[in-house]
């Protein structure tokens, strides 16, 4: 399962994430968290040392990642490929319990949790639709992975623009939006439910830092049957926020019941292979003529392979 938290800066995207992934993991399930946040701060939250800073940074090396993934797909070129190319015949694809030359490069395992990041960005990466957009790299591993309805993938992102100009906004079987029971987060969950809807995403909201029912009855209010969930203001969060390490066994029970009713919810949902790849040849059909075919000289529509069978992605 795909599974982003976005939200307002500050809302928790990257406390969410991360007790998310500790929690899957402890339970067990297979756990790749990905670090796509503007703040980099995924490494810490899981109790890396050195954070996600001491991580290759996959928006740097990108290239490495288009190596790997073209596979011998003969369609396409390192060079040429963008964040939104499509895997096709040949391409490699990858398996989250597998050991690849990709995850032996760029994951760091800690306590079950495999963690990739993104690395440093600024501002003027945001929004960019070119060769050189960070997230693209996370765009291009979601597309070639085939994870299972007992695997989870999270992403911790931004909220931002940055995931409308490209496909990475419908990479997810369940969008999380952590929101905090003020009217300046509630909007960024209307801006963003509002666009994301438009394209069949399955958006979800968690209430965070609620303290008692008026913050709680507040969120209702604002997000109805949005709402799946609300995680209160967490001692051990707080202590995290301190420099102290602790295991994940010191996680308060009553906040535990967030995370559990968080994970039903995603357990729910069916995966449509057919639908998520037929959306990233959309997405890159899109890309190629509004800039990519120009910036390039090429015509990039032909990397989408006609003979793909989708159903090669569930299996
Ligand atoms: N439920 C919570 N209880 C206590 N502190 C929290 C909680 N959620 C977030 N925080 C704190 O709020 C700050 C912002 O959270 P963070 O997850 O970094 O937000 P974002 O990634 O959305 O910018 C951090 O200092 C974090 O530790
Ligand atoms: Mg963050």
């Amino acid at each position: 399962m795909k599974i982003a938290f976005v939200g307002k800066g500050g809302s928790g995207k990257t406390t969410l994430s991360a007790l998310f992934s500790r929690f899957v993991a402890s339970e067990g399930f297979p756990t790749l968290a990905i670090d796509a946040d503007i703040n980099q701060h995924l490494g810490h939250a899981l109790g890396v040392p050195g954070g996600s800073a001491s991580l290759p940074p996959m928006g740097i090396e990108i290239k490495r990642i288009k190596e790997y993934l073209r596979g011998t797909n003969p369609l396409l070129t390192p060079e040429s490929m963008i964040k939104t190319t499509p895997p096709g015949r040949g391409s490699n694809l990858i398996k989250l319990q597998e050991e690849n030359a990709l995850f032996k490069y760029f994951a760091r395992d800690i306590d079950g949790v495999k963690l990739m990041a993104v690395g440093p960005f600024s501002e003027e990466d945001l929004g960019v639709s070119c060769y050189h957009s960070k997230t693209g790299s996370v765009e291009l591993v979601l597309n070639h992975l085939k994870d299972t309805e007992s695997e989870y993938v999270i992403v911790d992102m931004t909220a931002g623009a940055d995931s409308f100009s490209s496909g990475l906004f419908t990479r997810f079987d369940v969008t999380i939006l952590v929101v905090e029971p003020t009217l300046k987060s509630t909007s960024v969950y209307e801006q963003y439910s509002h666009y994301a809807k438009e394209h069949g995403v399955s958006i979800k909201a968690v209430g965070n830092k609620v303290e008692g029912d008026e913050d709680r009855r507040f969120l209702e209010k604002q997000l109805g049957m949005d709402l799946i969930a609300v995680l209160s203001t967490s001692p051990f969060v707080k202590r995290l926020d301190k420099g102290e390490i602790l295991p994940f066994s010191k996680f308060e029970d009553t906040n535990r019941v967030t995370l559990r009713k968080i994970k039903q919810v995603i357990d729910q949902h069916t995966k449509d292979w057919r639908r998520f790849y037929q959306q990233a040849v959309e997405f890159h059909l899109k890309n190629a003529r509004s800039w990519a075919n120009a910036a390039s000289g090429k015509d990039l529509t032909t990397q989408v392979d006609p003979k793909f069978d989708p159903n090669v992605l569930a299996m």
